[in-house]
C-alpha cells in the first residue's frame, strides 16, 4: 500500500527530471550592487557595497517589448548577486536593473544608468554559461567630502 501511496511522487519527480534534461540551458548572472558615494558615475576606490538591494533581470521581446522573463535577487555580502535564468534568450534583450536600496541616504539613480545588458544566448561567442553585469549603483544624497579630490585624481589618470 504504502508503495502503491509513492508512486504519484515519483511518476511526478520522473518528469520533473525530464523536464529538467531537455531544458537543459540556463545562465548565471552574477553583479554587484554599490553606493556611488561620490555621485560620480564608476567604481572609485571608496566605493561602499551594498548588501540587501533588489535587482530585477528582465528579458523583453525584440519585436515587441513584451516582457518574457522578470525574476529578482537580493544582493549579499559585499553587494554581490546572482542569477539562475533557465533557457536561451537569442530573441531577447535581457538586463539587470536596480529596483530598491535598503539605504535611505544610498538610494536615487539616473534613468538608464541604472541597468546593465547582459546576452543570455550561446550564440554570444562566449565559451560558458557564466555572465558578469556591470556594477549598477545607487546614487549617495550628497557626495562625501573627499570626493573632488578624489576624482580629480581619476580624471587626471584618464589623461595618458
Ligand atoms: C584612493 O585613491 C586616491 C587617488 O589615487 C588616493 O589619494 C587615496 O589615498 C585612495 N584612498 C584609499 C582609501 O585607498
Amino acid at each position: 500500500m504504502a508503495k502503491l501511496q509513492l508512486f504519484p511522487i515519483f511518476a511526478a519527480f520522473c518528469l520533473f527530471v525530464g523536464v529538467a534534461v531537455a531544458t537543459d540551458v540556463h545562465f548565471e548572472v552574477q553583479g554587484r550592487v554599490y553606493c556611488d558615494n561620490c555621485r560620480a558615475g564608476f567604481v572609485t576606490n571608496i566605493t561602499e557595497y551594498i548588501e540587501g538591494a533588489v535587482v530585477r533581470l528582465e528579458c523583453k521581446h525584440f519585436q515587441n517589448d513584451a516582457v518574457e522573463h522578470s525574476i529578482e535577487a537580493v544582493s549579499g555580502a559585499d553587494g554581490y548577486y546572482t542569477f539562475i535564468v533557465p533557457n536561451d534568450h537569442e530573441e531577447e534583450i535581457c538586463y539587470v536593473k536596480l529596483i530598491k536600496s535598503p539605504r535611505a541616504d544610498c538610494a536615487e539613480f539616473v534613468e538608464n544608468r541604472e541597468q546593465a545588458r547582459i546576452l543570455l544566448t550561446e550564440n554570444s561567442g562566449q565559451a560558458n554559461n557564466l555572465r558578469y553585469a556591470n556594477a549598477l549603483g545607487f546614487l549617495k544624497d550628497v557626495a562625501l567630502p573627499v570626493c573632488p579630490e578624489l576624482l580629480k585624481a581619476y580624471e587626471a589618470d584618464d589623461d595618458f
